[in-house]
Parts: C-alpha cells; sequence; structure tokens
C-alpha cells in the first residue's frame, strides 16, 4: 500500500484503506477501484490523497495507529458534540494506541474540507495520546488528555461558521471572537459531570504560548497546564500538514521542524521532543524524491528518523538510506504530494480567488534590517517572491526609510547591530508614533528580559538566529495575516 497525491490518482487505481466522511454516503471502502467522478470528488474537496493497493508497494506495510472504526465514532461524537460519547471513543482510542508494538503515527491525512474541524479533533486526539504515552504519563492522565484533545475547539460551535470558515483573511474583531473558542469550550464542559476540571482546564489553555504570547489568558511556561501544552503543540502540528481552501500542506517533515524551531517559544520544549519521536518525518507509504534526483517510496522505518528504507520506483531496489554506503550522501530533499509553493488549493475555488483578489493586488513590503548581508539576503531567500523586501544594513538606515518611504506592512530586525541596535531603533520608531509596524525580531538569544523588552516595544514575534526557512516564512505569514493562528 502507498499514499498517492491527489493530482496522481488514476481510475483504475484500488483504494487500499477507507476514506472516512461524516457524510456515509462519501466513504469510499477499502477494495473500491477508483473511477474518474470519484476522482473528482476527492479533487473537489481538498483532500491531499488516497492510500492505494499495488504490486510495487505490496511489501510496504502502514502501521494502523488507530482502528478505522474507532477514527469513525471519534468524527461523529465530535460533530454530534455527544461528550457521553467523546468519553467513550477516549477510551477505545487509548486502548487502540497502548495495543501498539512501537508507538508511531503512520497514517496521512485523509480528510476533506467539509469534515475539517471534527477529523481535526480525533487526529489531535490520536497525537496527543501518542505523545502523552511517550511521556509515560499514567492511565488516567493519558484518558484524561484523549477526552481534553477531543473537546478542544467544541468552543467553535458558538461562533458564527461564517468567521470560523472565512477564507480571506480575519479583521481584528473577527479574531477577537476566534479567540474565545477556547473559553466557550470550557463553560459547555462545565456543564457537565462526566469530565473533570484538568480537561477543563486543558480545553481553556490550548492556545497558550510558552513565552506568553498565545491567547486568552497570555499564560507562560509552568503556568499552562501539562495537558494543554501537549494537545497545543500536536494542534498546530495537524493544522500546519492539512490542507485548507486558504493554504496548502506543510510536510510533516517541513512541519516537524517549525514544531522544533518553536520549541521554549511556543511549545514546550519536551514535548517537542516526544512528538518527533512518535511522529514520523518520512512515514511507510510516502513518495519521496532523493537528492540523487531517483523517486522512491519509502517502505519502513530505520533508527534514524530522517533516514528511512526506500524502495526506487525506476529500479525497483530496495535501499535502507540508514546503513547502505552507496547513498551515504543521498538525502531526502522532497516528500511526494507536498509542493513548496503551493498557496490555494486550486480545485473549485475560483471564489476564493475572487475574495481574495484585493487582498492579492498589492504585495506587502517587509523591512528586513541586518548588519550581516548574508544574513539580510538568505532571509529573502525564504521568503521568496510572495513580498516586495527591502534589505537595510542599520537601524539608522531603517529610521529614515520610514521617515521617506512610509510604513512597510513588516519589519523583520536583528536585535544585535552597533549604533542602533534593532530594539533600539524600534523604541525610537515607536516614540515617532509609528505604533501600529508589525515587528519580528531575529535574536541569538532569548532571556526573560528581551522577551519583555519585546513586548513593551509590541513586537509581534521574536525568531532565534539560525533561521529556518519553514519556521520564518509561517511566522511572517502569522504576523502578517491572522488566518494562520486560528487553525
Ligand atoms: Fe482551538
Ligand atoms: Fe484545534
Amino acid at each position: 500500500m502507498r499514499f498517492v497525491a491527489v493530482d496522481e490518482l488514476r481510475p483504475g487505481m484500488i483504494i487500499g484503506r477507507k476514506i472516512i466522511n461524516r457524510q456515509k454516503s462519501a466513504m469510499i471502502e477499502k477494495g473500491i477501484e477508483l473511477n474518474q467522478k470519484k476522482i473528482d470528488h476527492l479533487l473537489k474537496n481538498g483532500y491531499l490523497g488516497a492510500y492505494i493497493i499495488d504490486d510495487f508497494s505490496d511489501q510496504v506495510e502502514i502501521q494502523e495507529t488507530v482502528k478505522e472504526k474507532t477514527i469513525e465514532s471519534g468524527i461523529e461524537a465530535v460533530s454530534d458534540a455527544n461528550i457521553g460519547s467523546i468519553v467513550e471513543v477516549a477510551s477505545e482510542l487509548v486502548k487502540d494506541i497502548s495495543k501498539l508494538k512501537k508507538i508511531s503515527v503512520d497514517m496521512l491525512d485523509l480528510r476533506s474540507f467539509d469534515d475539517y474541524t471534527y477529523h481535526h479533533s480525533v487526529n489531535v486526539a490520536i497525537y496527543a495520546v501518542s505523545v502523552a504515552t511517550r511521556l509515560r504519563l499514567s492511565e488516567e492522565k493519558i484518558q484524561e488528555i484523549a477526552v481534553a484533545a477531543l473537546c478542544h475547539d467544541l468552543g467553535k460551535s458558538k461562533i458564527d461558521s461564517h468567521i470560523i470558515n472565512k477564507k480571506g483573511p480575519l479583521t481584528d474583531e473577527e479574531f477577537e471572537l476566534i479567540k474565545k473558542h477556547p473559553r466557550y469550550g470550557y463553560d459547555i464542559l462545565y456543564d457537565s459531570f462526566t469530565v473533570s476540571s484538568p480537561v477543563r482546564q486543558a480545553v481553556m489553555c490550548h492556545h497558550e504560548n510558552e513565552n506568553g504570547s498565545g491567547y486568552p489568558n497570555g499564560m507562560a511556561g509552568d503556568e499552562i497546564p501539562l495537558y494543554a501544552k501537549i494537545i497545543h503543540a500536536v494542534d498546530v502540528y495537524d493544522a500546519l500538514t492539512s490542507r485548507r481552501p486558504y493554504k496548502g500542506p506543510y510536510s510533516p517533515a517541513d512541519a516537524l521542524e517549525y514544531m522544533e524551531c518553536g520549541a521554549n517559544i511556543l511549545f514546550d520544549a519536551k514535548v517537542v521532543e516526544a512528538m518527533k519521536s512518535v511522529i514520523p518525518a518520512y512515514p511507510p507509504g510516502m513518495d519521496v524524491t532523493l537528492s540523487n534526483g531517483e523517486k522512491a517510496v519509502v517502505t519502513a522505518h530505520t533508527s534514524n528518523a530522517i533516514r528511512p528504507k526506500v524502495k526506487i520506483y525506476n529500479s525497483g531496489q530496495e535501499i535502507d538510506l540508514s546503513m547502505n554506503p552507496k547513498y551515504s550522501d543521498v538525502f531526502i530533499i522532497d516528500s511526494g504530494f507536498y509542493k513548496e509553493s503551493e498557496d490555494v488549493y486550486e480545485g473549485g475555488v475560483e471564489k476564493l480567488n475572487e475574495d481574495r483578489g484585493k487582498e492579492r493586488a498589492r504585495k506587502k513590503v517587509i523591512l528586513i534590517v541586518d548588519d550581516n548581508k548574508t544574513s539580510i539576503v538568505q532571509t529573502k531567500a525564504a521568503l521568496g517572491n510572495k513580498y516586495d523586501i527591502v534589505g537595510l544594513d542599520s537601524g539608522l538606515a531603517c529610521l529614515n526609510y520610514v521617515k521617506v518611504k512610509g510604513e512597510p506592512d513588516l519589519i523583520i530586525m536583528d536585535i544585535d547591530m552597533p549604533v542602533f541596535n534593532g530594539m533600539e531603533t524600534i523604541e525610537k520608531l515607536r516614540e515617532r508614533n509609528y505604533n501600529k509596524i508589525n515587528v519580528i525580531f531575529l535574536t541569538a538569544l532569548a532571556n526573560k528580559e528581551m522577551v519583555m523588552r519585546c513586548r513593551c516595544v509590541s513586537a509581534k514575534d521574536y525568531i532565534l538566529k539560525p533561521v529556518s526557512p519553514v519556521y520564518l516564512k509561517e511566522r511572517v505569514e502569522i504576523a502578517l495575516d491572522k488566518k494562520k493562528d486560528r487553525e
């Protein structure tokens, strides 16, 4: 069995794993032969792809982390907001995962746009239970985490669905409403006798960041309960790897890189470590491209998370990338269906493009201020050509630019610079009443004092050097546009 990207599915291919949908009529059973109509349906509804059975990949075994039946009941329980059924599904899910020989979430996503929230909650529960098991929490705690994860976004049902499903950027007022969903979720659960107080707390705190920049209460570090830390991290991971009407999916490898860069800033570092050991960057069944140009399918895990066993499409040869000396210089450079520059899914989203037309007409202007020229070039390269980027080599040049040309949409500011350092430059701008310019600081070190100063000048974010392109790109989008931070 292997995973085939939606645009590479062809009539005649045989489905290897059931495609579960809330609407029973949209389900596609295992063993069914695909026809054009079914493929069009998958294309139009935002599926990433499907598992296919063929001779080439018949030895690839993909571990079923959780039974199909459990996932199906989970989607139903969450969509009905039935707390009793959610608690039952939670214990099924914990039971399924406790029986695994090796805890590894190998399944790639099989959900549609339509089923997003329900499927998302079940995925978050699968990841959260896997992480909690890895962290060796007690059975009772793991069960509570499963319930909290399934319930974490229940509060969204109290918010106008037009705002939840809005394709374009959110206004400040709309984002303020979205930020209420953890509290609403807490209130829904308050009336239920079946869930404990730690479960409610976890739901309330699932958008809190390690450094205090999250919502609704801006809690930091140890103030955030462990259940919430786990759910927060896997929640973001699931949102990153999913396809939404307004964004393409990140590959598991890129999403894990994002998590790693966000450790101690957004996420708890030990939670991120545990995630890396239970979520594979290259799960069996995934297509990959190697740095020597060969295309292959991943066939099995090895002890090295980024060097699995693969089978080469052209030669049919099986290679253990962790052992084979001939391949010691060869790396995986791309994972199958995740296209680097994919921005908006083109299948049936004409209306969406129309809505976003205005937004796209003007490229956003980003100033990169850094006394190191190489660093400017690297930051520019990471952001691609989506923005108008101006590189400046000092704080003074930045102050002059803003005075002459007006406010940019974002300043990415190196802190450590001679004469005016990054912090002083932004303090000067704020003094001159440029209060609305978005700022992201780049820094080699983030201690408490630094974090406080960032807050005092209302910086959106700070990023540790050396900068990972995946992390930078995503944080820039979040700073410029609230769409990404709402899952
Ligand atoms: Fe949420
Ligand atoms: Fe969520």
